[in-house]
C-alpha cells in the first residue's frame, strides 16, 4: 500500500519517522513517502493545505484524503476531490487548543493586562469576580469547543455552549440555532468562537449580533477570520461596546502590515498559533483511520460535503 504525505517539506520531516511507527503499531503494512510519481497507485493522501496539490482527479485508487488539518474550508469544495475527506482530530492540537483558549479567557477574566503593564504605578485594589461569576459563550461544540468549554467549566466558568445541532451535555447549558444564538450572547461576557468557516458561519459576529453583547464583552477567536466581520468588530471596539478582541485568524494570513487590528490598543493579534497538530498524536490518528479504511470499517471525522465541515 502506498501512502503519499503532501505537505511543506517542514511537516514531512515531522512525519517520516513518526507515521511509519504508528502504522505499525495499527498492524498496517505501508510506503509511506512525500511525492507520488504514479498518482494511479496511491492509495491514502495525508494532506495540508501548504501542498501545492489542487487536482486530486489522476488519484484514481485512492481510498480517502487525510487532512492534516482540523478546519479544511480550504479543501471541502475542490470539484476534483471525490474521494472520501476526513478531518484532523488529534489529542495533540486539541490539547494546545484547550491551552490557548483558558490562558486568554483568564487574562480577560483577571484583567491581567491592568497590572502587567502599570506605568503609572496605580495601586487599584479591585479584585477580580470570581469565574462562577463570569458567563462565557462557547460557539462551536465540536472536538476543541467541546474540550475548551470543559476545560473553562473545570475552573467553574460559567459556560453556555452554542452550536448547529441541539445537544444533550451533561452538565452544561447549551443552545442552538439563531434563536439561540442571540440568548447566548446576550448574556456573554466572554465569547469564544470555534466554528469552522462555512457559507453559514461567515459574519456570524457582525453589528447585529455583536451588538446583543453585554457591553465591554471580550471576544476570543481561535475558529477562522471570516467569522467575524473585521469593520464591524472595529467599529464596536472603538463604541466601546467590545473591550477586547483576542484573534488568532484572519482574512488573509499573515495579517497584513497595514491591518488596523495591529495598531489597535485593544486587539491582541496572536500569528494562527492557538493549536497546532502534533506529528507523535496526529500520525497515531491518521494510522487508525487506515486501519480502518482497509478493515472495510467506517472512517473516523468524515467531513460532510454539505455542510462543509
Ligand atoms: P468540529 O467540526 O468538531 O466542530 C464544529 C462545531 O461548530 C460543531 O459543534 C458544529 O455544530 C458547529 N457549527 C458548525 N456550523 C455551525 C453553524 N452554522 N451554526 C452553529 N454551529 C455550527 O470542529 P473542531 O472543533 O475540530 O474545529 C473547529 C474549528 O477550529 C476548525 O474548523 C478550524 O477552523 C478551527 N481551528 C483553528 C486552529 C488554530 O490554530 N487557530 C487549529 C485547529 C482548528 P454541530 O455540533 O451541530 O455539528
Ligand atoms: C487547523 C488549523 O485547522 O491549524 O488545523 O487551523
Amino acid at each position: 500500500m502506498t501512502l503519499v504525505h503532501f505537505a511543506a517539506p517542514s511537516l514531512w520531516d515531522e512525519y517520516r519517522d513518526t507515521l511509519p511507527r504508528a502504522l505499525a503499531e495499527a498492524g498496517v503494512t505501508a510506503t509511506v513517502s512525500p511525492n507520488a510519481p504514479d498518482p494511479a497507485a496511491v492509495d491514502y493522501i495525508i494532506y495540508a493545505p501548504s501542498a501545492p496539490l489542487q487536482d486530486f482527479a489522476p488519484f484514481t485508487r485512492t481510498k480517502a484524503v487525510l487532512s492534516l488539518w482540523a478546519g479544511v474550508e480550504r479543501i471541502v469544495g475542490n470539484a476534483t476531490l471525490t474521494q472520501p475527506l476526513c478531518r484532523m482530530v488529534d489529542p495533540g492540537l486539541t490539547e494546545g487548543m484547550v491551552e490557548w483558549v483558558v490562558g486568554h479567557a483568564l487574562r480577560h477574566h483577571l484583567g491581567m493586562d491592568r497590572h502587567i503593564v502599570n506605568p503609572g504605578h496605580v495601586w487599584d485594589p479591585t479584585c477580580p469576580p470570581l469565574a462562577r461569576e463570569r458567563p462565557i459563550a462557547m460557539l462551536g461544540l465540536g472536538a476543541l469547543g467541546l474540550a475548551a468549554a470543559r476545560a473553562l467549566q473545570a475552573l467553574n466558568f460559567s459556560v453556555t455552549g452554542w452550536s448547529r445541532s441541539a445537544k444533550d451535555i451533561p452538565g452544561m447549558a447549551t443552545e442552538h440555532g439563531t434563536g439561540g444564538l442571540a440568548r447566548v450572547l446576550s448574556t456573554a461576557q466572554i465569547v469564544v468562537t470555534l466554528l469552522p468557516k462555512t457559507p453559514e458561519t461567515e459574519n456570524l459576529l457582525n453589528t447585529r449580533t455583536l451588538a446583543l453583547l453585554p457591553k465591554g464583552a471580550v471576544i476570543l477567536n481561535p475558529g477562522r477570520g471570516p467569522l467575524i466581520d473585521d469593520t464591524a468588530l472595529l467599529a464596536a471596539l472603538d463604541s466601546d461596546q467590545i473591550g477586547h478582541a483576542t484573534l488568532d485568524v484572519f482574512r488573509q494570513e499573515p495579517l497584513p502590515q497595514d491591518h488596523p487590528f495591529w495598531a489597535h490598543p485593544r486587539v491582541t493579534v496572536t500569528p494562527h498559533i492557538a493549536a497546532d497538530t502534533r506529528a507523535f498524536s496526529a500520525s497515531r490518528v491518521i494510522a487508525e483511520n487506515i486501519r480502518r479504511g482497509e478493515a472495510g470499517e467506517p472512517f473516523l471525522h468524515l467531513v460532510s460535503r454539505a455542510l462543509g465541515y
